[in-house]
């Protein structure tokens, strides 16, 4: 296992659904942040994404994961849930291995919940839903942090019936869409059937038992398609281009492929044909923050496989956001411009 963990690439786990459901209120609770506090208008805008270590995870899963835990992490994606953003929510589905769908367990399935969830059909990329805010449910008696199925033990009856009212229409909901699904904690084989987690990014009940259910799938994931080892040069995705004082322009990217290195040639999609370019520096975010925010990174010289990263190099000014970026060796950079070309 050790020599397989060193190449184990980390899963990239894209968390989307309708407006104001609370997708950024979970991966803050998650990192242990308050990202929504300084969004404008408090909708999310770009995508973003943001390393959770392991260490992290099981410090929110005290006690609860079981088994031998191989993946380094996850990198999480979050998405705009504003109707405006198809855009970006189809980049972020187009990289995740896996996908939360959060839907607010009081509202229930709204237009880009729907559409969220088509999106990842499309990619067959395996999802869980995020039933969130069960606190704000008349009577729910809530325990920070508690796994949802401990503090759901400990609610009154009538609180109970209206958790398993609410599931059960998102159950409906899910069939209407082609998945068979139940809550989480009733499901064997979940291959076949989308699990539900109430939870509350508010109180952080239910948290422990989704990231545990994500590891769980991720592990799966890499048990079948292999397809979290990482392997030669590195592939990504623009997420923006970024004017920085000081450093001039720059790419915040994500690598869901391979490796790269300061000095390594680069092709990128640009504006009019592909750039070409050496990367200068790799800033890297420090774990559980988010690059679309951060001001502070980590200057490394090689990063593998997913990572979000701050890239400085010459000639960016006409990269796009949504471009591919490929790692190259300078005797294939003629076919690695015409595959970016083929790409855009
Ligand atoms: P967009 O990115 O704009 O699509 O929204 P979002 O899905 O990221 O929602 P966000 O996290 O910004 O949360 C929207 C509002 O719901 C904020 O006021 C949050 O404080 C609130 N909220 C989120 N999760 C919960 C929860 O579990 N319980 C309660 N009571 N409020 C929540
Ligand atoms: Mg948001």
């Amino acid at each position: 296992v050790a020599e397989q963990a060193k190449n184990l690439r980390t899963p990239i786990v894209c968390v989307m659904g309708h407006v104001d459901h609370g997708k950024t209120s979970l991966l803050d609770k998650i990192r242990g942040t308050a990202v929504v506090d300084k969004e404008a208008g408090a909708i999310t805008q770009h995508i973003g994404a943001t390393e959770v270590p392991l260490s992290t995870i099981q410090t929110l899963c005290k006690g609860i994961m079981g088994g031998n835990v191989v993946v380094p992490g996850l990198l999480f994606i979050d998405t705009p849930g504003h109707h405006a953003f198809t855009t970006l929510r189809s980049r972020g589905g187009a990289l995740a291995d896996l996908a939360v769908v959060v839907v607010d367990i009081n509202e229930g399935f709204q237009p880009q919940t729907i559409e969220a969830i088509n999106i990842l059909k499309q990619f067959k990329t395996p999802f869980l839903v995020a039933a969130n805010k069960i606190d704000r449910i008349q009577g729910w008696t809530p325990t920070k942090n508690m796994p949802f199925i401990k503090s759901f033990a400990n609610q009154p009856e009538f609180v109970k019936n209206v958790i398993e009212t609410r599931t059960y229409e998102l159950v409906g909901k899910l069939s209407d869409l082609g998945f068979s699904s139940d809550r989480y904690d009733r499901i064997r084989d979940f291959t076949r059937n989308v699990g539900i987690i109430p939870l509350s990014a508010k109180t952080g009940e239910g948290v422990p038992d989704l990231l545990m259910m994500l590891i769980g799938l991720a592990q799966k994931f890499l048990e079948d398609g292999l397809k979290l080892h990482v392997t030669g040069p590195g592939l990504g995705t623009v997420l923006e281009l970024k004017e920085e004082r000081g450093l001039g322009y720059t790419i915040d990217t994500i690598f869901y492929d391979g490796e790269v290195r300061t000095g390594d040639t680069i092709v990128i999609g640009g504006k009019n044909k592909p750039i070409v370019t050496k990367v200068r520096a790799l800033l890297k975010p420090k774990p559980n923050r988010e690059i679309r925010i951060e001001e502070k990174f980590d200057r490394v010289n090689k990063l593998t496989a997913a990572a979000g990263v701050k890239i400085l190099a010459p000639n960016l000014e006409e990269a796009m956001a949504g471009s591919p970026v490929r790692v190259t060796k300078e005797a294939n950079l003629e076919s690695a411009i015409n595959e970016i070309e083929a790409e855009m």
